[in-house]
């Protein structure tokens, strides 16, 4: 397939306010294309019980790892529904998406009698919601899931648009499926015990939301005091961040152009997070795709046109709040290398997705290796490389 480079502007949906309540499930067969409940939780024992009620399931499963296991679960565990309740704690981190991990959890469901009328509730980050919801998409040909997701970058980005799946072969998310949860309750409050790296590790992908969003979005993101965090005044924030991205997901389920809006910052971004793993010293995800953002919008500033003040104001942001990623020109062929395996790419073609300004997509870009190790340049010189 060629590449045809496309220019999108979100729909005015994407524009509007927050709706907190989705359809969710009505007892048919769930479609793959089924949209998500999404619940800004203000209670969650009331919320998670209401859904859990709805749902009439058979058993009830949980899933957490050893964080949420010890910081998260006695949250939960007072609830009537959920005594007695099997409870699995997997290992905490990505190292443990694996398909031996995904095999322990088939076993512990078909040896505790889960039905296809069960349900899996997923507390946990990134991690627990992406296994979990490919446990669930593949026991018994599809039960349903529940994502209560801890972590910021789970709430805003993991847990929401039903990408599920493993790790396999070396490869990240090699194996998965499109699986959307029945429901995904957000409880803002697990956010208070994270530390400062997860916690700017989730809002790179709120920049990034406000980015191809509206310039009022990313406005209030990038005003926002990072140093004194406000869990009341984010919260609302982080519901609009949900928003923008169930709005593109609902449109494009299954990343076939609109979705591709969510790449933003992750070609340059998957790139550094492979140079750090490579060179033994692994940096969080979110913090490649703030340091992707900066060099990805570079890129979008030469070749759509994006505003050089935003563009500005962006790397300020991201020098302040992340520090620097930092690299030698000696690296650019390797970071260039890894672009060129990214598994966005189509017949080898780097795909970026680049902006004509906030909210203005230009999808399914290219740019050769001397403009990207232009904007490697601009990286280094901008964040003090
Ligand atoms: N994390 C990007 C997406 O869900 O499409």
């Amino acid at each position: 397939m060629a590449f045809q480079p496309e220019a999108l502007s979100l729909c005015g949906k994407c524009r509007s306010s927050i709706r907190t309540e989705r359809c969710g499930r009505t007892g048919k067969e769930k479609n793959t294309m089924d949209r998500q409940k999404i619940v800004i939780c203000r209670n969650l024992e009331q919320e998670l019980a209401e859904v859990l009620r709805r749902g009439g399931y058979d058993r009830i499963f949980i899933l957490t790892d050893e964080q949420t296991h010890r910081c998260c679960l006695p949250v939960l565990s007072v609830m009537e529904e959920l005594k007695d309740v099997p409870e699995m704690s997997i290992g905490a981190g990505d190292v443990h998406k694996n398909l031996q991990t995904l095999s322990a959890v088939w076993t512990w469901l078909s040896e505790g009698g889960a039905s296809r009328h069960s349900v899996l509730l997923n507390l946990g980050g990134g991690m627990v919601t992406d296994l979990g919801g490919f446990a669930a998409a593949t026991f018994k040909r599809g039960i349903d899931c529940i994502n209560l997701p801890t972590t910021l970058l789970a709430m805003v980005d993991a847990a929401v648009g039903g990408k599920t799946g493993i790790n396999f072969n070396g490869l990240k998310n090699e194996i998965g499926s499109f699986a959307p949860a029945a429901c995904v309750l957000l409880e803002t409050g697990f956010l208070r015990t994270l530390n400062a790296h997860n916690f700017f590790s989730g809002y790179a992908e709120m920049l990034k939301h406000g980015l191809i969003s509206t310039p009022q979005h990313l406005d209030e993101l990038l005003a926002f005091d990072t140093g004194h965090i406000d869990y009341d005044a984010l919260k609302p924030i982080v519901a609009k961040s949900v928003q923008v991205k169930e709005n593109i997901v609902e449109q494009d389920p299954h990343e076939h152009g609109l979705r591709k809006a969510l790449n933003l910052g992750h070609t340059v971004g998957h790139a550094f997070e492979s140079l750090a793993l490579a060179e033994g010293r692994p940096v969080l995800h979110g913090y490649a795709v703030a340091w992707g953002l900066v060099a990805e919008l570079y890129l979008s500033y030469i070749k759509a046109g994006f505003p050089r003040e935003i563009l500005r104001l962006v790397t300020d942001f991201v020098r302040a709040n992340y520090g620097l990623f930092a690299f030698d020109c000696t690296k650019y062929d390797l970071l260039y290398n890894f672009m060129t395996h990214d598994k966005k790419n189509v017949g080898g073609i780097i795909n970026f997705t680049l902006l004509k300004d906030v909210g203005e997509l230009s999808l399914n870009q290219t740019a050769d290796c001397n403009t990207i190790f232009e904007a490697l340049d601009f990286y280094r010189e901008c964040m003090g490389g």
